[in-house]
């Protein structure tokens, strides 16, 4: 029997992401509302901080703040060498979980192998039985071996599969499908596909499909993409794509737009609540991430869950309302002085309005324990942002619509911060391994209204 991991150190653990009670956790999966609880599965190895055969995870939640961890609810069987990304649908009463097979082909190299996708259900959401028909979708001919990450949803009667894929041209592609039952498949078109690799990249890991406020919005993390001024400068990105669904099914769209700014976004999953919100969830690292909380026996954490939508021709992000149930006490509520400074609970919520800003250039706020920061500034003359972190390779930008007056929206956590800039219209998510007290110094300009709560610190329960 391997041993599962445990945490031997606290110091990095987040207080109120979710993250695994010991090893390993990349992507978020299903991400479905079923018989009263919101449920999270993500992609997990229990016995080391290590990515390794990959099992989905499982918590759920009431009010998307805390989570109960349950136990595993799918791990490799004997034909598979794990259980990669998909998601999850529910249908005739159970939930069903759609999820590609990972397969290698020589155990001596990981670069061989190929995939399928799988199905699995369950009638009380925590137990889960994988059909025995499995798998109930191969690759086609024009495909090469990376044909992963199912999401699934329901029209009507019928279930429709955007799927990862990669075309023999070596181009990233999204592929859809159609079912009536969930076990039988037939390809309706490639939804869209990677202009060419520069750009647009070699593989789409992880695409979602979803209507969304009069356009039909893609998501996915394209890998292979090259920086292009402040943008792409991640390993991977995860982008977004708006347009409309032509006749055809191919989506006719405009360019690729990266959905978070900061160095710690990957793999998104969104669900549609029961009150009509689109929210997402992604995970909080990338693959090039240092994770120094591996040292302690854990790895990954997923973001705060946030609510889509879509204003001005641009996909924008707000941390979703039930996260205010997390505020314990007001540290602040007036304004701030220019260069003044007050320490930070480790879980906090920040909002900030600085006004008269569209001239300025300079330094907004820093926060950090003396040793790690974390600084955010204003470029007026690019009408860029700048989100600066003490790492290598610690910049990163965005351009920002004209503005007058900026709001920052901060969610900073033991190890973690999640930027939100002008009511979502840009987002940086950063892990920072801070260790001491943390305080939040001001630039050279005044904050004229600023409220910080402390947040709770235990939201996970194992
Ligand atoms: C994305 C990804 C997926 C794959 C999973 C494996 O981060 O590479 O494409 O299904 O992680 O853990």
């Amino acid at each position: 029997m391997q041993e599962v991991m445990k945490v031997t150190d606290q110091r990095y653990r987040l207080g109120y992401h979710l993250m695994t009670k010991g090893g390993w956790m990349n992507d978020s999966n299903g991400f479905p509302w079923f018989k009263g609880y919101y449920h999270m599965f993500y992609q997990y190895y229990p016995y080391a901080a290590e990515w390794g055969p990959m099992h989905w995870g499982h918590a759920r939640s009431k009010d998307l703040v805390h989570w109960e961890t349950l136990p595993v609810a799918l791990a490799p069987d004997e034909h598979e060498d794990g259980c990669f990304s998909g998601s999850a649908v529910v249908y005739d009463d159970k939930l069903w979980l759609i999820y590609t097979g990972h397969h290698l082909t020589n155990p001596e190299d990981s670069e061989e192998f190929y995939q399928d996708q799988n199905i699995a259900w369950s009638e009380d959401g925590i137990h889960f039985t994988k059909y025995e028909g499995n798998p109930v979708l191969r690759a086609p001919a024009d495909n090469t071996k990376h044909f992963r990450n199912p999401k699934v949803w329901q029209e009507g009667d019928i279930f429709y599969m955007v799927l990862g894929s990669q075309g023999s041209d070596e181009l990233g592609r999204a592929l859809l499908y159609e079912s009536n039952d969930l076990k039988k498949w037939q390809l309706v078109s490639v939804l869209d596909k990677a202009m060419n690799l520069k750009d647009e990249g070699y593989m789409w890991e992880c695409p979602d499909f979803f209507h969304l406020d009069g356009q039909d919005v893609l998501l996915m993390s394209p890998r292979g993409l090259e920086p292009q001024g402040d943008c792409f400068h991640n390993l991977n990105q995860t982008c977004y794509l708006l347009g409309q669904q032509d006749e055809e099914n191919y989506l006719v769209r405009q360019e690729f737009t990266e959905i978070d700014r900061g160095h710690d976004f990957y793999a998104t999953q969104t669900m549609l609540a029961p009150d009509g919100r689109r929210i997402m969830t992604a995970w909080m690292n990338a693959w090039d991430s240092p994770m120094y909380e591996k040292e302690d026996g854990w790895a990954g954490a997923l973001t705060i869950p946030r609510e889509l939508r879509i204003e001005k021709g641009r996909l924008y992000q707000k941390p979703v309302s039930e996260l205010s149930s997390m505020r314990l006490h007001r540290v602040l509520d007036g304004g701030l002085v220019p260069e003044s400074s007050i320490s930070l609970p480790a879980a906090s919520e920040i909002k900030l309005l600085f006004k008269d800003c569209g001239d300025f250039s300079g330094r907004l706020l820093k926060i950090g324990d003396g040793g790690q920061e974390l600084s955010i500034s204003l470029d007026a003359e690019g009408s860029r942002i700048l989100v600066e972190r003490t790492t290598k390779d610690g910049l990163r930008a965005a351009k920002i619509m004209p503005y007058k007056d900026l709001d920052l929206h901060i969610f900073v956590d033991r190890s973690s911060a999640e930027i939100f800039v002008n009511r979502g219209e840009i987002t940086f998510t950063e892990r920072m391994y801070w260790q001491g007290k943390l305080e939040l110094s001001l630039g050279e300009k005044a904050v004229r209204e600023a409220c910080i709560y402390a947040l709770e610190k235990e939201t996970n329960q194992y």
